[in-house]
C-alpha cells in the first residue's frame, strides 16, 4: 500500500508516509456525511422524525390510550374483580407480584410479607381507609393514595388486576399486625 513518498516534515527523526486514505475508509466517511444531511433534514429541519424525547412522550400516550381502550372494552366492576379473586391463577400471579423480591417497590416492602402492615396499613383486617370493596382496592392500587401509597398505573392493567385479586383473597384473614389507622372505617 505504501507509495514510499514521504511528507516533507521530520519530527525527532520520524517521517510520515504520504499514503492515500484507503477506499473503505473514505466511503465510510462520505457515507456518514451523506447520512448526516438526511438525518439533519429529517429530524431537525422539516421535523418529520421524532427525537428521542418526543418519541418517548408519544409512546407513553399510546400506552395510556391502549390502557383506556382496554378498560372501556372490559369495564371493571366489583363483580368482575370478585370473579378474578376466585381464580387460582390470577391470585397466584398477584401473590408473586406482592412478594416479588426483584422489585424494590413490591407491596410486601411496605405492607409486610404477610400483609399485616408496616409503613402501609394491615390489608388482612376489616378496617379500610379508602374502602374495602373490590373496586375501592383496585382504585387504591391503580391510582395510589396521598399518604404514601404509590400509583401502579405504569405497571399495566394485568399487574393491577392480579394483585387486586390477591389482596381480595387475603382480606379478612385477620393477621395480627399493625393496628387499624385512626381514619379507617369498618367494612367487610
Ligand atoms: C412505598 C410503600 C408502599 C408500597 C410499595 C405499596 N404500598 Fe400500599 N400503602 C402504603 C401506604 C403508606 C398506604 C396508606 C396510604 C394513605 O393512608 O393515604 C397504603 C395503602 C394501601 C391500601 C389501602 C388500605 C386502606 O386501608 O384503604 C391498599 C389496598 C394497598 N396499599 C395495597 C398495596 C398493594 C397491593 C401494593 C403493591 C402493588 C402496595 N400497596 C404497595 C404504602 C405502600
Amino acid at each position: 500500500m505504501s507509495t514510499e513518498a514521504t511528507r516533507s516534515h521530520v519530527y525527532d527523526g520520524i517521517q510520515e508516509f504520504d499514503n492515500r486514505l484507503p477506499n473503505w475508509w473514505l466511503w465510510t466517511f462520505y457515507g456518514a456525511c451523506i447520512f448526516s444531511i438526511f438525518y439533519w433534514v429529517h429530524y431537525h429541519t422539516i421535523g418529520t422524525g421524532d427525537l428521542p424525547g418526543a418519541a418517548f412522550v408519544k409512546e407513553q400516550a399510546e400506552a395510556q390510550a391502549r390502557l383506556e381502550k382496554q378498560m372501556a372494552e372490559n369495564p371493571i366492576t366489583n363483580e368482575s374483580l370478585l370473579k378474578m379473586a376466585g381464580e387460582a391463577t390470577a391470585v397466584a400471579k398477584g401473590d408473586a407480584i406482592f412478594h416479588n423480591a426483584a422489585d424494590p417497590l413490591r407491596c410486601a416492602f411496605c405492607h409486610k410479607d404477610d400483609a399485616s402492615g408496616l409503613v402501609g396499613p394491615n390489608l388482612t383486617d376489616d378496617m379500610w381507609v379508602y374502602g374495602g370493596k373490590p373496586i375501592d382496592i383496585y382504585t387504591t392500587i391503580m391510582e395510589g393514595r396521598p399518604g404514601g401509597m404509590p400509583a401502579h398505573k405504569s405497571r399495566g392493567l394485568p399487574f393491577v388486576l392480579n394483585v387486586t385479586a390477591y389482596v381480595l383473597s387475603i382480606k379478612n384473614t385477620n393477621k395480627p399486625g399493625k393496628a387499624p389507622e385512626a381514619n379507617a372505617k369498618k367494612e367487610q
